[in-house]
């Protein structure tokens, strides 16, 4: 088979570069290990910046996000038993938007089924060769049958577990890595959020996180130990958890109810630098994590498509590779600014020691990101995205 870009992963990386290349009129095919039901069950965060909804418009799958997802000017931050506003609105003029990632997977899904797209699912042994030649290799194995793709450039959308990243050569790859010792609980209910905006809460027993995916569907998050096991967590240990570290009114007003989901997540910071090798390109989860306070895996993965998509279409419109190129150093530039923002608001909420003076230090910037106006414009801003 050839095709002009072997796309690997398809996940959110690799389906929006798979229908802008589409719509730019370039032929591709994408390979994902899964299946589509597998891939759409995942829970992952649901907050986008106005950068990631543009980039959904363009590839032709906003129209329900815009009609089901929710437009937020504004998100609390909670300590010391205080509710505080970030108005993201006055402070930059910017907003963000709620729509889970389980919903932009099927409208993705769903808009490559439309064009009837290349989705190979169920692939095994994803190998890639050949990436300092005009015409890289990609095999991979379905069903027991060995296949063979030739293509122009690869793309490597696979997430942290994939095949890409390690394609690169150690001699060339360095990569930049911290692990937290804690994670995220997660709960999902059809109950009605407990407050109309996201609410971050710092508390002394640990960090607690109010989402949600529309107005009667809430996601909430704890922080735990990272030993810490899902089983031992009865929905009534977490809804009990929860309430502790609420201010009291939004305890008072709680709603609890049975969970559809509960999950935990590790906390990790991750970059792999460059991201690129010959004609092989990385993006998404594939090439860095971030922890998820703030939410910016996925609008990351969304800038990263972004750069790779221009310089792939100005390489099949011209001819030139001068923009692909670019790719590795822009992308990172800003994913840098990203993982800044996504450690320093873990800092920030979550209980890392039990010094109290680490304690009052958080206290005093939270006290100061919501009373000065030069602060709320530095929190505001990264919440709803650099530019790209
Ligand atoms: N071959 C083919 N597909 C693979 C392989 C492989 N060897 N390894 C992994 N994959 C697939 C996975 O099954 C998955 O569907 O690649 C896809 C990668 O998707 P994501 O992990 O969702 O990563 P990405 O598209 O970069 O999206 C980043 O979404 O996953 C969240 O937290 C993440 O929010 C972030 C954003
Ligand atoms: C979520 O809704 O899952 C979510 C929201 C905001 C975050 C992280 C996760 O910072």
């Amino acid at each position: 088979m050839n095709t002009q870009v072997t796309i690997i992963g398809a996940g959110p990386a690799g389906l929006l570069l798979s229908l802008l290349l589409d719509r730019n009129g370039i032929e591709n095919v994408v390979l994902e290990r899964r299946t589509r039901e597998y891939v759409e069950g995942r829970i992952r965060a649901g907050v986008l910046e106005m950068g990631a909804v543009e980039m959904l418009d363009r590839a032709g799958v906003g129209e329900r996000m815009h009609r089901e997802g929710l437009v937020h000017d504004g998100f609390y931050l909670a300590f010391d038993g205080k509710m505080r506003r970030i108005d993201m609105r006055a402070a930059t003029g910017g907003s963000v938007m709620v729509y889970g990632q389980t919903e932009i997977q099927r409208d993705l899904f769903d808009a490559c089924e439309a064009r009837q797209g290349k989705i190979i699912f169920n692939v095994e042994d994803v190998s890639i060769k050949d990436t300092d030649t005009v015409s890289p290799l990609v095999t991979f194995t379905q069903g027991g049958k060995r296949h063979e793709i030739r293509s122009a450039f690869v793309a490597g959308c696979d997430g942290f577990h994939g095949v890409s990243r390690q394609t690169i050569p150690s001699s060339i790859r360095r990569e930049y890595e911290r692990v937290y010792p804690y994670g995220w609980l997660g709960l999902l209910s059809d109950t009605p959020p407990v407050e109309d905006e996201l609410i971050y809460v710092n508390h002394e027993r640990g960090f607690a996180l109010c989402s949600m995916r529309s107005k009667t569907r809430s996601r909430y998050y704890l922080q735990v130990p990272d030993t810490a096991k899902v089983e031992d967590w009865s929905d009534q240990a977490f809804w009990d958890e929860l309430k502790l570290r609420l201010p009291e009114e939004q305890a008072a007003k709680l709603i609890s109810g049975d969970s559809i989901e509960k999950s935990i997540a590790q906390l990790r910071s991750f970059v792999c630098e460059p991201l690129q090798y010959g004609r092989l390109f990385i993006a998404g989860d594939a090439g860095h994590i971030v922890p998820p306070t703030g939410a910016k895996g996925l609008n990351l993965a969304a800038s990263d498509i972004h750069y790779l998509s221009e310089g792939l279409i100005e390489y099949f419109n011209s001819g030139s590779e001068s923009a692909l190129n670019q790719y590795s150093t822009k992308a990172l530039a800003r994913i840098w600014k990203a993982e800044r923002f996504s450690w320093s608001f873990s800092q920030l909420t979550h209980r890392f020691s039990d010094d109290p003076f680490d304690y009052r230090m958080q206290l005093a910037e939270l006290e100061y990101y919501t009373e000065s106006e030069a602060g709320q414009k530095v929190i505001a801003e990264n919440y709803i995205g650099l530019p790209y």
